[in-house]
């Protein structure tokens, strides 16, 4: 069970939830040895679904003038290309114990520590500046 806040805005809950059920699904796939074409398209599922979302997140902060946006954008990008980067090597090197570390450990506290800290204070603003 992955420890996080709830934020202010609903679809952000929703899109967390996703994202907590696809990375608990590729760790299943993985700790049961599956088909690597199953887990390819998990991993593309992920990182289509974590680029949607931070896109949707963006543009409401944009709405909202959120000024503090360039810092929660910065980390959205450096995720993204390290999630990329992250599938293109076990693409080549099919190694299960480095993805599984990887989803394991490196995604869970980036994921609990982005949604408790930037989500969080995103979120109440925006929610505040809709009233
Ligand atoms: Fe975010």
């Amino acid at each position: 069970m992955l420890n996080y806040p709830r934020v202010a805005i609903d679809f952000m809950n929703n899109d967390h939830a996703e994202f907590v059920a696809l990375r608990k699904h590729l760790l299943d796939l993985l700790h049961r040895g599956a088909d690597t074409t199953e887990v390819d398209a998990m991993l593309d599922s992920l990182l289509e679904h974590t680029r949607l979302h931070f896109a949707e997140e963006e543009k409401e902060m944009l709405a909202a003038h959120f000024t503090p946006y360039p810092v929660h954008k910065g980390e959205h990008d450096k995720v993204l290309a390290d999630m990329t980067a992250r599938i293109q090597t076990w693409k080549s090197a099919r190694n299960t114990t480095t993805l599984s570390d990887w989803l394991e450990h490196a995604v869970r506290d980036w994921f609990v520590n982005h949604v408790s800290s930037m989500d969080f204070v995103t979120a109440a603003y925006i929610q505040s500046r809709s009233k």
